[in-house]
């Protein structure tokens, strides 16, 4: 059996309104799936789009990534945080609670824009490090600043320094590529 068609179980943190947990669901129709985020907003758009279209296996909620609930231990076979892991401004507490999540065979998908850690290598990338930079200072930045003594990473962060993170706090980088028309980088991790 490979790996996906032992998934049973999966979650999506910080899913906003539902996207990839939507298409998640058509592509794991027999999945429990779970889209959470801290918004109100987004999760309230979440379950009337899905139940608009009729999806039957995703269950929205509203958690905080650093506080999920006790009786998820070991829960889920794979975990996503899409466009999610810059933003957060206690990215070390979150990433403890992914792990209390994750079965210990599970694998957690990290992607996030493709940045160089060291702006000056980002210099001549007018596709992707331009807009990303003008988006970060309005949106992820704030984000990431949002409690005392938070991150303030954004996406300015950069590829090589959410590696270095990734790998120091006990993460095994099984993967790591370009996604999205390489907007994106992703690594796959696993339990070390
Ligand atoms: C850039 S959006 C990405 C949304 C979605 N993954 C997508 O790709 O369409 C980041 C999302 O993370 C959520 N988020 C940020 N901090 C969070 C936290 N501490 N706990 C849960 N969700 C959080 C935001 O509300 C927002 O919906």
């Amino acid at each position: 059996m490979t790996f996906a068609q032992n998934i049973k179980s999966i979650l999506d943190i910080g899913s906003g309104a539902g996207v990839i947990a939507r298409a998640l669901s058509r592509r794991f129709p027999d999945a429990d799936i779970y889209a959470v985020d801290y918004s109100d907003i987004a999760i309230t758009k979440g379950i009337e789009i899905a139940n608009t279209i009729g999806i039957k296996n995703i269950t929205f909620l509203k958690e905080n990534i650093t506080s999920m609930p006790a009786d998820w231990t070991h829960k889920f076979d794979w975990v996503i945080l899409y466009d999610v892991l810059h933003d957060l401004p206690d990215h070390v507490n979150a990433m403890k609670e992914v792990k209390r999540v994750l079965k210990d065979t599970g694998v957690v998908s990290i992607s996030d824009p493709d940045i160089h850690s060291n702006h000056r290598d980002n210099v001549g990338d007018t596709n992707n490090a331009g807009v990303c930079y003008a988006l970060s200072t309005l949106i992820c930045l704030p984000c990431s600043m949002s409690i005392d003594g938070g991150a303030g990473h954004g996406i300015g962060w950069g590829t090589e320094e959410r590696e270095a993170f990734l790998k120091s706090s006990g993460w095994n980088v099984k993967d790591k590529r370009n996604i999205g028309g390489d907007m994106s980088c992703n690594f796959t991790c696993a339990k070390e």
